[in-house]
């Protein structure tokens, strides 16, 4: 059967993160992309200009409606925005989803530097969906945010592994984008073992997206029962691929091309 993926985040209007970026990358990785919108942002590549929340009973409505039918192989979350709809959705996916392995993207902050997330909402997120979760994947100002440590080059990032193991997570993909310096590492941690994944960086200005690309590719993966490792190292090269074909749309950080992997249609004879 086809990967099911549960996306519960907030909708770009600019189509390049959020909500757009998780269905597109579902797609193009062969899943089916079910959605419980969080927020409304009014964004471009330039920035966010404005967040519009869903009221809670929707984005609970919206979870119930999807798992009672439908049904689902993998959750992930993204954008969450605030610490009601964080509890809402704990709440739901105990009653109604408990045991499918969610990815937990913890957005906090936009590329350009808008809130994604209250302040007071860190807590919440951690005991609500970090807890338990398959995965995590914090940037990392995320993961300073989760820690309270400064984690700033690729020696601060093994030793946070600790820190971050903690949150109660089975895996945490530590990710190095917002490193200083051509090299960019990321972490895969698990229980017992720290892989490291190491790349250039590419110079662009197309990394609109990148995050929630990351996470949805992961989460596609794993609905189609790839192993965690696996499913990490096809997401990324997944990434590396849209980053290095951007369609060079916008003005500011520009859209991944998520449809790399889609070839031309050819209509039934
Ligand atoms: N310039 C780049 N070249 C190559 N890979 C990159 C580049 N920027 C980010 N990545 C990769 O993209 C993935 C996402 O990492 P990043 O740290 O940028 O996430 P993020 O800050 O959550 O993104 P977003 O701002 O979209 O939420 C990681 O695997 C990272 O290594
Ligand atoms: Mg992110």
């Amino acid at each position: 059967m086809i990967g099911r993926v549960l996306i519960i985040a907030g909708s770009d209007s600019g189509g390049g993160a959020g909500i757009q970026a998780d269905i597109k990358t579902v797609t193009a990785l062969g899943g089916y992309a079910m959605t419980a919108v969080t927020a409304v942002t009014i964004q471009n590549t330039q920035g966010v200009r404005g967040v519009h929340g869903v009221p809670r009973e929707v984005v609970a409505g919206q979870i119930v409606a999807v798992l009672e039918d439908i049904g689902a192989d993998v959750i992930k979350t993204g954008m969450l925005a605030t610490t009601g709809i964080i509890e809402t959705i704990g709440a739901t996916l105990r009653k109604y989803g408990p045991s499918i392995p969610r990815v937990v993207d913890p957005v906090m902050v936009a590329k350009g530097g808008h809130a994604l997330l209250a302040a007071d909402a860190t807590a919440a997120l951690v005991a609500q969906l970090v807890r338990g979760a398959a995965i995590i994947t914090p940037n990392l100002p995320e993961a300073e945010v989760l820690t309270g440590r400064s984690i700033k080059t690729i020696a601060e990032m093994e030793a946070a592994v600790p820190a971050l193991r903690v949150l109660g997570a089975q895996a945490v993909l530590l990710k190095g984008g917002h490193l200083e310096g051509p090299r960019l590492v990321d972490l895969l941690i698990t229980t017992n073992d720290v892989v490291r994944f190491e790349d250039s960086r590419i110079e662009t200005k197309a990394t609109h997206g990148t995050g929630c690309t990351l996470a949805s590719a992961i989460a596609a993966g794993l609905a189609d029962k790839m192993p965690l490792a696996d499913a990490v190292a096809r997401a990324r090269a997944y990434v590396r691929e849209a980053i290095l074909t951007a369609p060079g749309l916008g003005k500011g950080h520009g859209p991944l091309n998520h449809g790399h992997t889609v070839g031309p249609f050819v209509p039934r004879k």
